[in-house]
């Protein structure tokens, strides 16, 4: 099962004056949903950045099932070995539902026939009904779009799963749904889920709660 182990990460934006990230250390793991909170401007979009492979940071190492991850590929990285979700979905307007959670898997090589019945499957997997699979993006909730943000996550094949506010854009139902979707990931098919919130009731009923503050992580629980 996946384990992330980041050790002393210190990370600095060009031209800023400070770091924005102070040795941090923390440790994710498959099987579990983990929560990452702290006030607006503290660091968690830079960490989750950093964990992406957008950004490499100035010092310190990450391991992934003890493998160094720096001295990685970092295009294999960013394409198949984490993926983002985010506030704002970020679905490609022009693609229909389908098509989005095909992306990934056409882009890795997959036959556009075997596409299209996985991306069906990560679909029903999110609790999507097949008669919005047509549809493009702006058709659809929020709450929709978001949980085909996510089946789109599944067909990169990343098992590592991060999410910067997913629930920023939602109200307390739909948060709901999307949590229970993480947390389904999480416990039952071991996906290693890290999920950026200012929420307090889902750093509740997360695994592991990482608290930032300043550039500086606390493990809280
Ligand atoms: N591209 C950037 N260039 C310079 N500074 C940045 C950039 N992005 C974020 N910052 C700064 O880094 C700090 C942490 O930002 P961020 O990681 O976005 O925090 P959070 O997600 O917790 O709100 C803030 O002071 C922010 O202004
Ligand atoms: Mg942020």
């Amino acid at each position: 099962m996946t384990t992330l182990s980041l050790e002393h990460i210190t990370y600095k934006y060009k031209k800023a004056d400070k770091n924005v990230l102070k040795e941090v250390s923390c440790q994710f793991s498959g099987g579990e949903m983990a929560t990452v909170i702290g006030p607006s401007g503290s660091g968690k979009t830079t960490l989750l950045s950093i964990l992406a492979g957008l950004d490499e940071p100035a010092e310190g190492s990450i391991l992934k099932d003890g493998q160094d991850v720096l001295g990685m590929d970092r295009d294999l990285w960013r394409r198949q070995e984490v993926s983002v979700i985010f506030q704002s979905f970020q679905l490609f307007p022009l693609l229909t539902v389908l098509e989005n959670v095909m992306f990934p898997l056409e882009l890795n090589g997959t036959p556009k026939k075997e596409a299209a019945q996985k991306a069906r499957e990560n679909l029903a997997l999110v609790g999507l009904a097949p008669e919005k699979y047509k549809r493009y993006p702006a058709n659809l909730s929020g709450g929709e779009q978001q949980r085909v943000a996510i089946a789109r996550s599944l067909s990169s094949g990343a098992r590592i799963l991060l999410a910067d506010e997913p629930t920023g854009n939602l109200d307390g139902e739909n948060t709901r749904n999307i949590i229970s979707i993480f947390e389904r990931l999480a416990h039952e098919l071991n996906y290693c889920v890290i999920v950026v919130t200012h929420d307090p009731e889902i750093a509740d009923i997360s695994d592991a709660v990482w608290q930032m503050t300043d550039g500086m992580l606390e493990k809280m629980a």
